[in-house]
């Protein structure tokens, strides 16, 4: 049987990452994919515990930096040996909401830890696994930000001030930009055109495997 491929969406808060999740949900559907979501951090019990801990902006004592650089990782090798990559074996897809990208956004570009510790860290959890195709959704962090809170109460990352975002959107780019597998998608326009392209870039993946 021919492996499943891990498909990952990126992108701030409010960029969209739901509804696109919804459009590459319908696209495989109408191929006869079968597949299954991960969300990051979180997806499977373990690591939705680990979620609750990182996201949570009422603790008593102050989250490290460090701690959640650790979190964060430690949700993704649970996540990655208990669910994506025994999916992928039996030739089930995945889609993600989110995976390593984000720390590398969040963690390397926001607070500021440097690409040599962040690839270390991803080495030791994940080997040499990539997702095979990345839609990253560009935002500015106002519209996105915007979008987030009048979705409902923000969390404890959603909750930086807007710098922060800046250097997430950065270090996003950044990456993409050097990388073929990342497509970037402007998630300033209207829903219409994003999800047409969304669509676009998936059936593109699909027509060359
Ligand atoms: N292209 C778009 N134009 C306008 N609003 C959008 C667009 N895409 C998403 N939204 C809205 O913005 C909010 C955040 O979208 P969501 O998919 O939850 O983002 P994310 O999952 O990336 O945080 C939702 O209310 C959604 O309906
Ligand atoms: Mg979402």
């Amino acid at each position: 049987m021919k492996k499943g491929q891990f498909i990952v969406v990126e992108g701030i808060e409010g960029a969209g990452k739901s509804s696109a999740i919804s459009v590459i949900e319908q696209v495989l559907s109408k191929h006869n994919i079968k597949f299954i979501n991960t969300r990051e951090p979180g997806g499977t019990p373990l690591a939705e515990s680990l979620r609750e801990i990182v996201k949570s902006a009422d603790h008593d004592e102050i989250l490290t930096e460090e701690t959640e650089l650790l979190l964060m990782y430690a949700s993704r090798s649970q996540l990655l040996t208990n669910r994506i990559l025994p999916a992928l074996e039996k030739g089930i897809w995945v889609i993600g909401d989110r995976h390593d990208l984000s720390s590398r956004a969040y963690q390397g570009g926001g607070r500021g830890f440097d690409d040599e510790l962040m690839d270390t860290i991803a080495k030791v959890t994940m080997k040499d696994f990539t997702p095979q195709l990345t839609l990253y959704l560009d935002i500015s962090p106002e519209l996105g930000l915007s979008r987030a809170q009048a979705r409902g109460e923000l969390d404890r990352i959603e909750l930086e001030k807007i710098e922060f975002f800046h250097r997430v959107r950065n270090k996003y780019l950044e990456i993409a930009l050097a990388d073929d597998n990342i497509k970037i998608v402007d998630a300033s326009e209207p829903m219409i055109s994003v999800h047409e392209n969304i669509r676009q870039n998936v059936e593109t993946f699909l027509s060359r495997l």
